[in-house]
């Protein structure tokens, strides 16, 4: 299985129903929302109000990736705009148990993200409840950034903790995800990637989605 997840972070924010409706008849399968509060990143993207719109052109589900703080405090107002997935941080969050369990009842798939310096390890206790782990693969916060290469080896690492514990996680990469690395994190275990610069400054983003998929 090989999902693509363009991050409209990197779309014209001028003419996101236009962007949206190009994602609507290429062959991707989600659409990825950044939303960033300038304290857990040091970046502010956009919030509800605007994921609200993005859900009202896309005929795809939306993957939102919260780089906020305390982002249990948001779960009900996320599915409301219209979560499908909805992905918390591990370092923003206290009670992380609590908060997956929030975004079920809510109806939604819930997601963990790591930073590229937290420990695949440190999900031992929680991988069962995690309908999907996303590895940072750059530091959050903006689009455009270089590739981390220890990625591989968390993306392997991940593969055999679920393997382990016999979950049932999606492993989805986000950053730096270009038509040269993507082969190698299919390779690794990633089952989903996220790309955005790679997508929206390409000069054929329909084909290079399709390359994404099948690289
Ligand atoms: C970064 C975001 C990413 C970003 C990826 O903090 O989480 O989703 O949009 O952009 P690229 O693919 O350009 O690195
Ligand atoms: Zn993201």
């Amino acid at each position: 299985m090989h999902i693509l997840s363009p991050s409209l972070l990197s779309a014209d924010f001028g003419n996101l129903q236009r962007d949206i409706e190009m994602l609507n008849q290429s062959q991707c399968q989600w659409l990825h929302v950044d939303v960033m509060d300038g304290l857990f990143v040091p970046n502010i993207s956009f919030g509800q109000p605007v994921v609200k719109h993005i859900k009202k052109y896309a005929a795809k589900p939306l993957d939102v990736h919260l780089m906020i703080v305390d982002p249990g405090r948001y779960v009900g107002e996320f599915r409301d705009a219209g979560a499908d997935l909805l992905t918390v941080h591990y370092e923003a969050c206290t009670h992380l148990d609590r908060t997956l369990h929030a975004i079920k009842d809510a109806g939604m798939r819930c997601g963990v993200a790591l930073n590229p310096h937290t420990p695949v390890s440190l999900l031992e206790d929680i991988i069962q409840e995690c309908d999907l782990v996303l590895l940072m693969s750059v530091n959050p916060g903006f689009g455009g950034q270089k590739f981390i290469e220890n990625t591989y080896n968390k993306v392997r690492q991940l593969r055999e903790l679920c393997n382990r514990k016999n979950a049932k996680s999606i492993v989805e990469v986000d950053g730096g995800v270009n038509t040269s690395n993507a082969a190698l994190l299919y390779e690794a275990g990633a089952d989903a990637l996220v790309a955005g610069n790679a997508v929206f400054k390409s000069d054929n983003p329909q084909q290079t989605i399709s390359q994404l998929l099948k690289p």
